[in-house]
């Protein structure tokens, strides 16, 4: 048997109903927030992400999915969004139609990493840039839009870590700093922290190494090091922040991953999901137009791992999709009226009702369980009645039935998509519930 990749999966009934209603749930955030969606291909030429992400990362080191095409173009499989997202708005020049491009996306991503809970080689990010400012407005809304996602699906088991990396000049200062105070501990690091000094020296704050994290606990922190005026960038974020009650913790520590950030960079995290705790990332990035070959564009932005989110609410034993439901089941009671019914079906489904009937000829006590297990509110019989033209429509909540002749089935369809007047309901309620 050929079976999926590791690292990848299948997302199938039930579990496609949560995403579904994740999806929504975005949308309908990024909608009020006047977004506008952005779909890239698939794969890029790999030098847009060596050249955006940088050369000394993971992602580009170790876990772009690159391939040779039959023109000998190296093409990757795309591990992020930033990138490509900036390649589009530079393509099609659209910082020249408007100043500020505000963009979202759901979409595929593939790292080859080490597939374990909450990682996987083909995983789905949702996330945002915008692109043309440098407002700090920006920033603070590229931490409120995950945000108020995360709380609209249910969680709160989460916590925002914020910092600033400055710009080059002071980074290229601080980096220095930061080698000074790690040169005489070198023999002291982990193997990959020892590579990360000569590569990527800010990463080593990123090791999981008890003994390397005991030493970076004392290191300078880089936000002693940015201008004054970057500090006060972050400043006003963080004030952005405090006005919308939303609470966040200053991380000294936090450089993220990726080599194109400037000033602000964030990150959500999870106590619910394990070792891969971290739900959100992003940041400003106002030199990665530049790095591309287009003119000077402030930009920030976030992702976030739906797969992780997901994980945090299974775990939070969040549901956010309601049981499958619908309106009605068309029962097939009598073989020879096959056709009547499914010619019924379609009339509801043109109708807006959401009907199932039955393709596979169960028996009609099987099909009456069918439609029990599809939480049908209604099942139409098609059967001994329909020799006289007729019906048999059954509420499946009280049990109700009404004959409908099939010349009349205007009345039928209103019956189910207005429901039945039932003045036992009325009798029973409490004076006051119908006063008014
Ligand atoms: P990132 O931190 O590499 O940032 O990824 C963002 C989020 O994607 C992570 O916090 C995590 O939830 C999820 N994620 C990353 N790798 C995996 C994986 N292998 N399996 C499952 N989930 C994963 C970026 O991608 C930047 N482009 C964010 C950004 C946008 N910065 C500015 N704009």
């Amino acid at each position: 048997m050929i079976k999926a990749i590791k690292g990848t999966k299948d997302i199938y009934a039930p579990e496609i109903f949560e995403w579904q209603e994740f999806e929504n749930v975005i949308i309908s955030v990024f909608e009020n927030f006047n977004y506008d969606e952005i779909r890239t291909p698939i794969f890029e030429e790999t030098s847009l992400f060596a050249r955006g992400i940088g050369e000394g990362t993971d992602i580009v080191g170790k876990e772009m999915y690159t391939f040779t095409d039959k023109g000998g173009t190296s093409l990757t499989l795309k591990p992020e969004m930033t990138a490509s997202v900036m390649r589009a708005v530079l393509e099609h020049s659209l910082h020249k139609v408007r100043p500020l491009n505000k963009f979202y996306y759901i979409s595929p991503m593939f790292r080859q990493e080490r597939p374990q809970a909450g990682r996987l080689r083909q995983f789905h990010q949702f996330g945002a840039e915008a692109i043309g400012s440098d407002d700090p407005y920006l920033d603070a809304e590229m931490i409120i839009i995950p945000y108020v996602i995360l709380v609209n699906l249910g969680l709160s088991n989460f916590k925002v870590k914020i910092n600033t990396l400055g710009s080059p000049n002071e980074r290229k200062e601080y980096k220095l700093v930061l080698r000074n105070y790690l040169q005489p501990k070198l023999n002291e690091l982990s193997p990959e922290s020892r590579r990360r000094f000569e590569t990527n020296i800010l990463r080593i704050f990123d090791s999981k190494d008890k003994h390397d994290i005991e030493i970076m606990k004392d290191a300078p922190k880089i936000s002693d090091y940015v201008s004054d005026e970057d500090s006060k960038h972050i400043e006003q974020v963080c004030s952005i922040l405090d006005s919308f009650q939303i609470e966040y913790e200053i991380d000294g520590k936090l450089v993220r991953g990726l080599d194109y950030y400037t000033k602000t960079t964030f990150e959500i995290t999870s106590n619910s999901v394990g070792a891969q705790s971290a739900l959100v990332g992003g940041g400003r990035y106002n030199l990665l137009s530049t790095q591309l070959g287009g003119p000077e564009i402030p930009a920030v932005g976030f992702a976030a791992g739906m797969e992780r989110i997901l994980l945090a609410l299974s775990n939070e034993k969040i549901k956010i999709a309601d049981k499958k439901k619908i309106d009605a089941y068309v029962i097939v009671a009598e073989k020879q009226f096959r056709q009547i019914a499914y010619v019924l079906s379609l009339m509801l489904r043109m109708s807006d009702v959401i009907t199932e009937t039955d393709y596979v000829g169960k028996s009609v006590k099987a099909q009456m369980r069918e439609a029990n297990k599809l939480n049908a509110e209604y099942t139409l019989i098609v059967g001994q009645e329909t020799k006289e033209g007729n019906v048999i429509l059954k509420n499946m909540e009280n049990g109700n039935q009404k004959v409908f002749s099939l010349d009349d089935i205007e009345e039928l369809i209103n019956e189910i998509i207005l429901g039945e007047y039932n003045p036992d309901e009325l009798e029973e309620l409490p004076p006051d519930e119908y006063i008014n």
